[in-house]
């Protein structure tokens, strides 16, 4: 199974990066392509600019997504959307192929650092991203990272939520027929 994965998030210490990693320890026999958006900076979308071509990025980026059999990311929420890094390869993926998440079966995570965060984001992908194409099978958020996340042991330490993730993990598994 090839999985492409990325946290939709541009920080070089981004803690979706760390929640999309967690998630990809649960996958150690499939081939893994783990996006760094970083790798795909463009100009600002603008309808302007599209008049005048899309940048290359655009298409390796989109290439990325229909390569894989599974898409697993973990979306940064900012001023209760996506982060402006993620937005703008959206804008651009968006406008190059309005289906461009083509039909893969999706993990979609979000994990915050602030109290009750991230909920409008997760939502919002959550009800925007089928449109893109996407098939959402399982959403996941972590609340407040820096309280139930453990960086020394690189996993979840609030058991409650551990467990509610593993059970998304092996709900996921199911219905992708990972073995
Ligand atoms: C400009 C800015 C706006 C933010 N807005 C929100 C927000 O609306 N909701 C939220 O849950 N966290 C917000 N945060 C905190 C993020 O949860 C935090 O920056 C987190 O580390 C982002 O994930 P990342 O490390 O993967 O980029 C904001 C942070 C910044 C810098």
């Amino acid at each position: 199974m090839k999985i492409v994965a990325f946290a939709g998030s541009i920080s070089s210490t981004s803690i979706n990066k760390k929640m999309v990693k967690y998630a990809l320890n649960n996958f150690k026999n499939a081939e893994i392509n783990l996006l760094d958006l970083n790798d795909f900076e463009m100009p600002i979308y603008s309808e302007d600019r599209e008049k005048n071509g899309f940048p290359d990025k655009v298409y390796e980026f989109i290439k990325n997504i229909e390569n894989a059999d599974v898409v697993i990311c973990s979306l940064a929420e900012h001023n209760r959307t996506y982060c402006t890094g993620y937005k703008n390869v959206l804008d651009w993926a968006f406008r190059a192929n309005s289906k461009f998440f083509s039909d893969k079966p999706m993990l979609l995570m979000s994990t915050t650092t602030v109290e009750n965060g991230s909920v409008n984001v997760l939502k919002t992908a959550n009800t925007f991203f089928p449109l893109l194409g996407a098939d959402v099978k399982c959403s996941f958020l972590l609340p407040d990272f820096n309280e139930n996340f453990d960086l020394s042991k690189n996993e979840i330490k609030n058991e409650k939520l551990k467990n509610d993730f593993n059970k998304i993990i092996d709900e996921f598994k199911r219905i992708v027929n990972y073995n």
